[in-house]
């Protein structure tokens, strides 16, 4: 972080312009650094949803989003998707560089050590409804995580720090397939050393004791590849909660917790469950004119789920690879005339014709297309943010510890624009 040159502020209130210096990072959009500001002005900044503000300095993840670039430690996300795994990148984003092959091993056998779940928590599942919503289960038994690990709550310490982020790494699978499990009101079926961390998983989702379970390669790399696009993505609503969390101080399995419920929500990775939720609702092809024309009234607050972004305004670089699965994951396993499959790709094609969408640049999402993958696994609607919220806990724990080991960090304190009632006093 460099200082490159000085913007100059006339409040326009009869005092001194105010210097406040221009920062440059290593790729990106300068920065103006208004720490001072409120010190020397009297006032605050108004930036309501963030969209010009800076919350933290990050060298894990860097977008650029009108040119549909996505990079995790400089790594294109492309390259990363075509040649690695997902637990090389778990070990990119949290140390900062690619393993080699000891690295690797060494790194999948701790994650392998850390899967299995304490069985007092075990017992949390049967507090639950049967029929509760598998994100509801997920922050209440993550966070219940909290109560487990007090050999390794020193957050100033860099090795508690790692073995927080490995024991979440490796549990979330764990946590996650029995949410479904329970559901479903089969038995859990534990973690095996021998498998990788998607077969893992497919397996602790799809195995029953009564015979055996082995997902096809295609569906194992389909997954992989939802894992790595989900991984991180800068600061999000998610992480930028999970940070703010964790700036007071709090543990980083209550904060991972907070990052769960607040990727639940369907503007953000509620969004691949609720698209397949819209395909359903749809229907049937010929009705897709009709949801179309609502989603372009003005009148109708209706949005197609699925489609649009805040940051890629051309493409989404993890949509493409996502379509590309999309249509792999279809070919094997026969699906391309499913009905809800037929619909979401003429949906798909009329919407990027649609002068609407066109003009407004909003493009299938990578959550519309992980949504159709995960549907074609066998993966229930309601599992879908789940296993975004699995995936994206590496991208949450690296984030969150390079902020705890950031000098300049600070507690999360946004300021408001107080528009209620000026003070007046209680009339008897
Ligand atoms: N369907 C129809 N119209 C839309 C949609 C949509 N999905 N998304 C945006 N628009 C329209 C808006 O109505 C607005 O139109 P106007 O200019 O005529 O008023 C214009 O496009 C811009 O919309 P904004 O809400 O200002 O765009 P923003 O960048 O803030 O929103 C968001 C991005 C929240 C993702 C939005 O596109 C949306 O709600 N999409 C559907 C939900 C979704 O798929 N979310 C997943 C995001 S990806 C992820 O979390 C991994």
């Amino acid at each position: 972080m460099t200082q490159k040159s000085t913007a100059i502020l006339d409040l326009g209130n009869g005092s001194d312009p105010i210097e406040l210096p221009i920062l440059s990072g290593t790729m990106g959009p300068d920065v103006v650094d208004i720490r001072t500001f409120h010190a020397r002005s009297g006032m605050f900044t108004y930036d309501p949803g963030y969209l010009s503000t800076a919350s933290s300095r990050s060298g894990i993840t860097f977008i650029d989003g009108d040119e549909g670039i996505l990079l995790y430690r400089g790594y294109p996300i492309e390259q990363l998707a075509m040649n690695c795994d997902f637990t090389e990148v778990c070990y990119l984003l949290m140390k900062g560089e690619l393993p080699d092959r000891d690295q690797k091993s060494t790194f999948d056998n701790a994650i392998k050590g850390h899967s299995m779940l304490h069985e007092q928590l075990v017992k949390f599942y049967t507090g639950f409804r049967r029929d509760a919503h598998p994100m509801a289960v997920m922050v209440g038994v993550v966070g219940a995580l909290s109560a487990f690990y007090h050999d390794a709550m020193d957050i100033t310490e860099a090795s508690h720090r790692e073995l927080s982020a490995l024991r979440l790494i490796a549990k979330l699978p764990t946590i996650t397939a029995m949410a479904y499990k329970y559901n479903i009101g089969q038995p859990f079926i534990y973690p095996r050393n021998d498998l990788s961390y998607s077969e893992n998983f497919l397996h602790m989702m799809f195995a029953v004791p009564a015979e055996e379970y082995k997902p096809s390669p295609v569906i194992v790399r389909a997954l992989d590849r939802i894992l790595i696009l989900h991984a991180d993505h800068e600061q999000n609503a998610s992480t930028s909660t999970v940070r703010l969390a964790g700036s007071s101080g709090a543990n980083p399995f209550a904060c991972i917790s907070a990052g769960i419920a607040c990727l639940w929500g369907p503007a953000h990775g509620g969004a691949n469950e609720a698209c397949l939720n819209m395909l359903e609702e749809i229907g049937d092809v010929s009705r897709i004119d009709e949801y179309i024309k609502r989603a372009k009234n003005k009148d109708d607050n209706y949005r197609l789920m699925g489609f649009g972004h805040r940051v890629y305004k051309n493409f989404d670089p993890r949509a493409k690879l996502m379509r590309e699965t999309c249509h792999e994951v279809l070919n094997e396993l026969g699906l391309h005339n499913d009905r809800l499959f037929k619909l979401a790709l003429e949906l798909e094609r009329i919407a990027l014709e649609d002068e609407y969408f066109i003009s407004r640049k909003l493009y299938p999402n990578v959550d519309f297309y992980s949504g159709i993958v995960q549907r074609a696994l066998g993966i229930p609607t309601t599992m879908f943010t789940a296993i975004f919220a699995m995936a994206r806990t590496v991208g949450w724990v690296a984030q969150w510890s390079e902020m705890i080991s950031d000098p300049e960090y600070k507690i999360g304190r946004p300021r408001q624009l107080y528009t209620g009632t000026i003070m007046r006093d209680i009339t008897t």
